[in-house]
């Protein structure tokens, strides 16, 4: 008999047909998100699971899926997941990093390009009919990013390949990273120093109880007026309602990629600011990376199913000899 796969993801058709090769697919083919009480009720009875970041995945869910021998995110972040739990079930949670460093960190120079040069804000400005006497001399200034002091906040493989980018604009860069770290061409600070120093914030720390709102009301008070904040990580590591505040005063900016709440409600604040730049969460979206996180997925899925060593593992510990 076949292992049971749940699919909790629209996936194009071909990708299920080869998981329904190997397993019976339970798959979800809607747009929005998989309801929590649904991917429960599969999971009962469910050898593996592949998810990506929309779909919570609890402790209720994983304490009562007992045949459950392996989580699949196609994502590097397992924030909606409770690794913890998985862990305690001795689950393995396989996850995708590596594969789109280089695609999140160019987003994030487009970010702060866009940010600093007021990209879409001077697109929405032709489109709406405001360019009528050619060019002005104090027309939609910006400021220049190898004058700027940038402050990289985690210095995981994507924060590295920022500041590796940021070289080649000759701007200074701060960072601050969880367990001390120094990479060439940056110099380590405290991360109040680093907040209240920077031109540009960019955030790339994971979410954990310890970062979520990493970007606090009074971190983002200290930021010099004029700065901005870039955020390719979660949405959770800001304080969103401080910085509202700090963007509809006029005295920061943002780039953000990703929220608290995913996708943006329709009457969300920041869609009436002219001086923040909203993309919906495609830090990673190439097509080539997004074929990549999902080959990474499929083998971490398959060697879970077959009861081996997930090769690319949130949770290591579930591999602890004497476990
Ligand atoms: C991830 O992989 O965690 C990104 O946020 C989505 O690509």
């Amino acid at each position: 008999m076949k292992q049971k796969c749940v699919v909790a993801l629209a996936l194009p058709s071909e990708m299920l047909s080869s998981l329904a090769e190997q397993y019976e697919v339970l798959p979800w083919t809607e747009a929005r998100a998989i309801p929590e009480a649904e991917l429960a009720n599969r999971l009962r009875d469910a050898e593996g699971l592949l998810c990506t970041l929309t779909s919570p995945v609890t402790s209720a869910m994983i304490d009562v899926a007992d045949r459950l021998k392996v989580i699949s995110t196609i994502s590097v972040g397992v924030d909606h997941i409770d690794v913890l739990a998985a862990s305690r079930s001795v689950i393995p949670v396989g996850h995708t990093p590596g594969v789109l460093v280089d695609s999140t960190a160019d987003l994030t120079l487009a970010l702060m390009l866009a940010v600093t040069r007021r990209v879409a804000e001077a697109d929405r400005w032709i489109r709406s009919g405001q360019w009528t006497d050619g060019w002005q001399s104090d027309l939609l200034l910006g400021t220049d990013l190898s004058q700027a002091t940038i402050g990289i906040v985690g210095l995981g493989p994507i924060g590295e390949a920022v500041v590796a980018r940021l070289k080649g604009f000759g701007c200074r860069v701060l960072t601050w990273n969880r367990t001390p770290k120094q990479v060439p061409g940056a110099e380590p600070v405290g991360l109040d120093a680093l907040f209240a120093q920077s031109d540009i914030v960019s955030l790339h720390t994971a979410l954990t109880e310890e970062t979520t709102q990493i970007a606090s009301r009074a971190r983002l008070a200290s930021m010099p007026s004029g700065a901005s904040l870039v955020n390719t990580g979660r949405g959770l590591l800001v304080d969103e309602a401080a910085l509202i505040d700090e963007v509809q005063s006029g005295r920061l900016r943002a780039g953000l990629d990703v929220f608290a709440t995913e996708p943006l409600p329709v009457d969300h604040p920041f869609k009436r600011l002219d001086n923040v730049v909203l993309l919906p969460h495609v830090g990673s979206a190439t097509a080539s990376t997004r074929d990549a996180m999902v080959a990474r997925a499929f083998d971490n899925l398959h060697a879970g199913m077959a009861g081996q060593r997930v090769p690319f593992c949130a949770n290591p510990e579930v591999y602890e000899v004497g476990r």
